[in-house]
């Protein structure tokens, strides 16, 4: 199963069992990952799961969609090109090992 690190501004790291086909949000809610409280349930009408993915691995989750798109102009903490909604990345085994930021701003 992918594992995927959560990270938060204090330092601290989670790593969480990600199973492929859930998103990367899902994840995050049933390991009470600090910062991702997913208000919306996963509909990208929130931003509250908003993460920066690292720099390095950008490439590997590709383009937030249109809907994404626009709510991340609407997330508390400021956007950023690596910017996207958690509920939005579908997690695979081309993610293990993914490193993501979770803003300040959520904490
Ligand atoms: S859970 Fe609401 S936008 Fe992702």
């Amino acid at each position: 199963m992918p594992i995927v690190i959560f990270r938060t501004p204090d330092g601290t790291q989670r790593k969480v069992d990600a199973p492929a086909g859930s998103s990367l949000m899902q994840a995050a809610v049933s390991h009470d990952v600090a910062g991702i409280v997913a208000e919306c349930g996963g509909n990208a009408a929130c931003a509250t799961c908003h993460v920066y993915v690292d720099p390095r691995q950008v490439a590997l989750v590709g383009p937030p969609n249109d809907v994404e798109d626009e709510m991340l102009d609407f997330t508390a903490a400021e956007r950023s090109p690596t910017s996207r909604l958690s509920c939005q990345i579908r997690v695979s085994d081309a993610l293990d090992g993914l490193v993501v930021h979770v803003p300040e701003e959520q904490i």
